[in-house]
């Protein structure tokens, strides 16, 4: 009687595995990738933790800045507001878009405008930036899985993010080079998100640690990668933008200038752009309910 239990139990164990392996094995979306190459070194330096709070409590998860001729600071908020904050302090909600989560990058034209990336009705588009001819250029951050998906982008890591991965590449619109992609930087210390030109030339490009290295195992076992691939719910919880701040400015020649950080996230965490006006930095975050003034040192 007992033998026979167990025997039935084993079996039912049994089939239980194979119809996780075969769901696994071969339900799963994921091709395979390249190993991760090692990131340019970067020195900590947790200069985030001395930022001014901006709009704290008002301003739900504000992930760009912009800024218009006059000097007044645009947010969009993830309740669906874009905010403006005047020259004298005062904050104002000023326009309500809709319901929605997806608010991601802005910026002010030159003809008084705001343009902003509504991410759930644009597929994930990410950022806007407007060229000298007025014409508006989106980056949309991932081609294949949505904003509430994005976890399974980082997993799958190959490149579906049109513009914008671990790298940044430069799309050259006019000139001798017209139509070609080069890479601009390579192996940046974590993902670049928004980017945004100060007057000198270079870049400001805030970068997200989605991937921190605990988590390293995920791309160097398949079996990991399989199960998430099979079991899309799992990547939520195992891939969360992890809380370190961090912002470089690279030159024109793709060579990081300096940086700043905050390695916990203590003060601001998952900034997500870095806009330069009048001497100071404005940092974007998914995680806090403020924008981050940083005075920069000259
Ligand atoms: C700040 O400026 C705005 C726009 O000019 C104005 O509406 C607001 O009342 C001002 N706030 C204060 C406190 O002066």
């Amino acid at each position: 009687m007992a033998t026979t239990l167990k025997q039935t139990c084993s079996r039912i164990f049994l089939v239980c595995v194979i119809a996780v392996a075969i769901q696994v094995m071969f339900f799963s979306p994921l091709p395979d990738i390249p190993q991760p190459s090692s990131s340019l070194p970067f020195p900590s330096n947790s200069k985030i933790q001395e930022v001014i709070k901006l709009g704290q409590g008002f301003l739900k998860q504000p992930e760009a800045v912009a800024v218009d001729k006059t000097g007044v600071l645009y947010t969009a908020t993830r309740d669906g507001w874009i905010k403006k904050l005047f020259r004298n302090g005062t904050w104002e909600d000023w326009w309500k878009i809709d319901d929605t989560d997806g608010l991601l990058g802005l910026t002010a034209t030159a003809t008084g405008g705001v343009i902003v990336c509504d991410a759930d009705k644009v597929m994930f588009a990410d950022d806007v930036i407007e060229s000298s001819d007025g014409t508006l250029y989106f980056s949309i951050a991932s081609t294949k899985f949505g904003l509430h998906d994005w976890s399974l982008d980082v997993v799958e890591a190959i490149p579906h993010g049109q513009l914008l991965k671990y790298r940044c590449l430069k799309y050259w619109l006019k000139g001798d080079l017209k139509g070609q992609i080069e890479i601009f930087i390579d192996n940046l210390p974590g993902g670049p998100d928004n980017i945004n030109l100060p007057p000198d030339g270079s870049f400001w490009i805030a970068l997200i640690e989605i991937f921190p290295s605990k988590m390293r195992f995920l791309y160097t076992s398949r079996a990991s990668r399989y199960l998430i691939g099979a079991f899309p719910k799992l990547s939520q919880w195992v891939i969360a933008p992890h809380k370190k701040a961090m912002v470089v400015n690279v030159g024109s020649d793709g060579k990081i200038v300096r940086g700043f950080d905050d390695p916990t996230g203590k003060v601001m965490g998952s900034v997500t752009s870095a806009l330069e006006f009048e001497g100071h930095l404005y940092l974007g975050t998914l995680y806090n309910d403020f924008i981050g003034k940083l005075p920069l040192p000259t």
